[in-house]
């Protein structure tokens, strides 16, 4: 479904979102910022897709950011950028629920609109608990429901009927238009998340609603004994 959508696929996120994609990408990066600006430190884009948010974080410093995706053409999507771009980058291809990674080797890891996508949450949330290093932060920015029912009724009247027509039109792909409404419906909402994150190995967990609570940005540190 996303090699289907890869080569559309940043067009109709900013066309989809109306451009508030790059916005929350950017606050992802700089909640962040302290981090990428340390030289050793080693970061990972999860779920990378065609590389915005990676290419973002590797904007701050000098430390050398990895992107990491299980669809081959959203990693040569990414690649492409990547070369154009001249940021210190490096993808590779993997499942996110079991990371070619040794254990606690990460400073940071960032995963946007793609943690919602992981056939068992759980388990996602333990395999990158696993690969952060005590202390290190996990930051998950993903759709989230608008806690005002106005807001929320509206939003799903958007998200239900417009979005699939739309998306499924530009991509030739109506399926993954319409699984989008339908995964954001089964995602814990903001606190749920916390209250896992805390639950699978997390402390100083916080998240940030954005837009009215249409995403959030939920930020954690790796406890030192999981
Ligand atoms: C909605 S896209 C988000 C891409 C990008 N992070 C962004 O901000 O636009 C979700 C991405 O997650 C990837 N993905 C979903 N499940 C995955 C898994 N188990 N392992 C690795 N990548 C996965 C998909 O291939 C897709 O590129």
């Amino acid at each position: 479904m996303f090699g289907n959508i890869a080569p559309r696929y940043d067009f109709l996120n900013h066309l989809l979102s109306l451009n508030l994609d790059r916005y929350w990408r950017g606050k992802t990066a700089a909640r962040v910022s302290s981090i990428l600006e340390r030289p050793e430190a080693r970061v990972l884009d999860l779920c990378c897709g065609t590389g915005d948010l990676m290419l973002k974080l590797a904007g701050y410093g000098s430390a050398e950011v990895l992107g990491s995706d299980f669809s081959h053409p959203m990693l040569v999507a990414a690649r492409k950028k990547v070369l154009e771009s001249n940021r210190r980058c490096a993808l590779f291809e993997s499942d996110a629920l079991a990371l070619p990674i040794v254990d606690e080797s990460l400073d940071l890891i960032t995963i946007a609109f793609g943690f919602r996508n992981l056939a068992n949450y759980r388990r996602g949330m333990i395999e990158l608990a696993r690969v952060l290093k005590p202390g290190g932060t996990l930051a998950i920015l993903e759709f989230s429901q608008p806690p005002n029912a106005l807001l929320s009724r509206m939003y799903s009247l958007y998200s239900n009927s417009i979005l699939p027509v739309l998306g499924g039109w530009i991509s030739g792909s109506r399926d993954a238009y319409s699984y989008l409404p339908e995964s954001v419906r089964k995602f814990p909402g903001a606190e749920a998340l916390a209250d896992q994150m805390r639950e699978d190995g997390f402390e100083n967990v916080q998240f940030q609603r954005m837009t009215a609570g249409i995403v959030a940005l939920h930020l954690g540190d790796r406890r030192r004994s999981v």
